[in-house]
């Protein structure tokens, strides 16, 4: 099939990360600041832009998608667009969210066809918790991971950025909640992603082998060759069925199996979450030449701009500016 999308490492692009909105309903410390400026309406893609550019690379050959924002489910009518897609034939259809509106939309979404979840939860301490997104909204997000269970998701995961000082004392009732429900927890390292001016990252950084030896301390933790598409190192446990992930950018460098790319949420098709490189979709989208083939043209040629890696790396990186309410991710 010449429709596949393949950069120049030969990478095979199988999925796509669309940001529906920078904007959301909590400020979590490592993704945004307190004082905020989001887009301008215009400037961010329409529910049937979305769905114009998802279609587009169902045909191009890519099997997953994610939605994922600032916080997907603030945006308007966004059944809309999770309706239409669920008719495009993905293999896998997923969200990453912050949870605090599931309680309302967990049932749509199971019926538009969404397979998994991807919830964030960075402490069941009501003051931690206040701390890190700087909102009270620790109950709903607990109701809606809870609304989504009784679903029955394919699979649902809880995200959980670790940082010392914050909640890092928080990885084992983490572990435990995810126990109790039989749902799946990762650990991720924070990334240099946007200047965020809460906390020196260096300072809070925590390390993946931290928190695994954390969860050492009272389980048993067996390597796993689980395979999703994601970055996710797998563990398993031996007397649950909750799997243990690790988001390591730094510790464990995933890029040379990377299959993704992302949209942002004004259209500009993003080849790597730790650099720069860019298209812009949407001037395409807006234009008199807005076919589907110019856009497949574009998008597969600037594949091969994908670079090979991120260049995080403590000490010296050149920073993203971009903050990661604008990829979600
Ligand atoms: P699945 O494996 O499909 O469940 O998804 P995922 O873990 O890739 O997606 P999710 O949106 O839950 O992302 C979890 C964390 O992984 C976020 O903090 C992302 O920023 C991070 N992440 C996802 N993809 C990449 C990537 O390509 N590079 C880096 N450095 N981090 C990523
Ligand atoms: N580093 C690592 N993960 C981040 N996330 C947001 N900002 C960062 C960052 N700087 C995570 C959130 C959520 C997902 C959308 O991205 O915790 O799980
Ligand atoms: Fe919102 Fe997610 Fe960013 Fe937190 S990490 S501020 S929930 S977009």
């Amino acid at each position: 099939n010449s429709n596949f999308l393949i950069d120049s490492f030969g990478r095979k692009i199988r999925y796509i990360r669309m940001s529906v909105t920078d904007r959301c309903d909590f400020r979590c410390v490592y993704c945004m600041n307190e004082d905020m400026r989001f887009l301008p309406r215009d400037d961010v893609l329409t529910l049937e832009e979305l769905g114009r550019i998802a279609s587009v690379f169902s045909e191009l050959g890519v099997e997953k998608i994610r939605l994922t924002g600032g916080e997907p489910l603030v945006r308007k009518d966004i059944t809309q667009l999770t309706d239409y897609i669920g008719t495009l034939g993905f293999n896998d259809f997923t969200m990453t969210t912050n949870g605090s509106q599931l309680v309302h939309y967990a049932q749509q979404l199971k019926q538009c066809g969404l397979t998994r979840l991807n919830i964030s939860l960075d402490s069941l301490d009501q003051d931690k918790f206040h701390k890190i997104t700087r909102t009270g909204y620790l109950d709903k997000v607990i109701k809606g991971i809870d609304a989504a269970i009784t679903q029955g998701f394919e699979s649902i995961k809880i995200n959980t950025v670790i940082m010392k000082g914050r909640n890092d004392d928080e990885v084992l009732n983490l572990v435990e909640f995810a126990r109790d429900r039989n749902i799946d927890i990762s650990f991720i390292e924070e990334m240099p992603i946007g200047i965020v001016t809460d906390h020196s990252r260096k300072e809070t950084f925590c390390s993946s082998d931290e928190v695994k030896s954390i969860i050492e301390q009272r389980y048993a933790l067996k390597n796993s060759n689980i395979k999703t598409s994601g970055p996710s190192r797998y563990f398993t446990m031996q007397d649950s069925s909750t799997k243990v992930g690790f988001i390591s950018p730094y510790s464990h460098n995933f890029c040379s199996e990377c299959d993704r790319v992302r949209i942002t949420a004004e259209g500009r098709l993003l080849l790597c979450l730790g650099n720069e490189h860019s298209i812009d979709l949407r001037s395409i989208l807006r234009s008199k030449k807005n076919s589907n083939q110019a856009l497949k043209s574009a998008i597969s040629n600037a594949i091969l701009l994908k670079p090979e890696q991120h260049l995080f790396d403590q000490d010296n990186h050149i920073q993203v500016l971009r903050l990661m309410n604008m990829t979600g991710g």
